[in-house]
Parts: C-alpha cells; structure tokens; sequence
C-alpha cells in the first residue's frame, strides 16, 4: 500500500524465517549493546528501551536528541548494521547512499511512542524505513503538523514501511501493543528497526 503523502506498507515482506534470522541478528547485538531506557531532555524517562546498529545510532538526554557514533552507556561503537538491514535499504529506499543509522526500539507491554516527526536528520529527502518484529503495533499517522488529522495503521511482524517524500516528515507514533500477538521476542513485546541516512550524503 502506497499513499500519496509518501507512506509505504508492505505487509509481511519479511517472511517467518527471515524475521527469525534477523531477531537473532538484534539479540546478538543487544548483548553487545544493551537495551535500555532512555531520557528525554526534559528529564521524562522513555517507555520504549532502545539500542542501535551501524555507525550512528538516535540517543537522547539532557543535552537533547541527536545521533552518536557510540552506545552512551558502554561507550563502544554500535553494533554493525546486519547485511538483510543493508539490503532492504538499498532494494527499498530508492536513494543512492547507504543507510547509516538504525534505532532499534524494544516495547515491551504498556509501552508507547507519543507523536513526534523524525527531524534530527541532515538530510530529508531520504526516507526513514521501519521493519517490525513480534507483537503487533498500533502506530498512529498523521500530517506535517501535530494538530492534522491522523490514522491508525496495524503494522505486524515482518511487516516493512517507509517513510518517504511528504510523508517523511509527517507526525507518527505507537498508541499501544497487542501483547501476545506474536511469539518471536524472546520475553514478549515488538520490536522496530527505524533505518535513516542521519549525515548528509
Ligand atoms: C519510531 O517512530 O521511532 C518508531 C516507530 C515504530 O515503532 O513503529
Ligand atoms: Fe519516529
């Protein structure tokens, strides 16, 4: 499903096996590069536990959002980017430059997103490209400003979008989970691999 404003579903493009492979891929990286839960700059704990993959990865706390070339808690460089990650990419985003930052969210129950534009970018004529694992969310769409209308859309596991053109600055957030709806993360919960191109081409 593609719509005008530039939001792209693809329902279920990861296959069973290939969501299986890469949930290894980010359990493996996670030991390396903890999940953990962090603060906004006004001070508010995050629901969502976070990690990264690739050169950069999003972090946020008192001294604001933006991305690091390293973990804040361990300081060691982010896991590398899994080549199933680097090929969606390059097959979805229809960009010329590789992708060089993956947040990597785990919601476990009761966890959430507020509405927000994903804005730290350099760059947003590159699209942001999300994968889901696990239990299904309930994300929510809306437009360029916060007061647009919205949408909700289900995205399960292995299913792929893309935030693109208008849509890549548009106001996106989780509502909820549907605990249990899926068996694939070790303990329960979704989790969601946002790709981005953060530095300018
Ligand atoms: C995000 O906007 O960073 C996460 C979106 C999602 O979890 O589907
Ligand atoms: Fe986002």
């Amino acid at each position: 499903m593609k719509d005008l404003s530039g939001f792209t579903l693809l329902p279920g493009r990861l296959d069973r096996t290939a969501q299986e492979a890469l949930m290894g891929e980010v359990l493996t990286a996670a030991r390396a590069a903890p999940f953990h839960r962090q603060v906004t700059p006004g001070g508010k704990p995050m629901s969502v536990e976070m990690t990264g993959l690739g050169p950069l990865s999003w972090i946020t706390d008192a001294g604001g959002y933006r991305y690091e070339p390293t973990h804040p808690l361990t300081g060691e460089p982010w896991p590398s980017m899994p080549a199933i990650l680097r090929d969606l990419w390059v097959e979805l985003a229809d960009v010329a430059v590789p992708a060089d930052a993956c947040l990597v969210n785990l919601y476990r129950e009761g966890a959430r997103m507020g509405l927000h534009r994903d804005e730290d970018e350099a760059d947003f004529r590159f699209p942001v490209l999300s994968v889901s694992l696990g239990d299904t969310a309930i994300f929510r769409i809306g437009g360029l400003k916060r007061t647009d209308p919205t949408r909700s859309v289900r995205l399960a596991s292995g299913d792929v979008c893309l935030l693109a053109g208008q849509a890549r600055l548009a106001f996106h957030g989780v509502d909820r989970i549907v605990s249990g709806s899926s068996r694939l993360v070790p303990g329960g919960g979704r989790i969601n691999l946002t790709l981005r191109r953060a530095r300018p081409a």
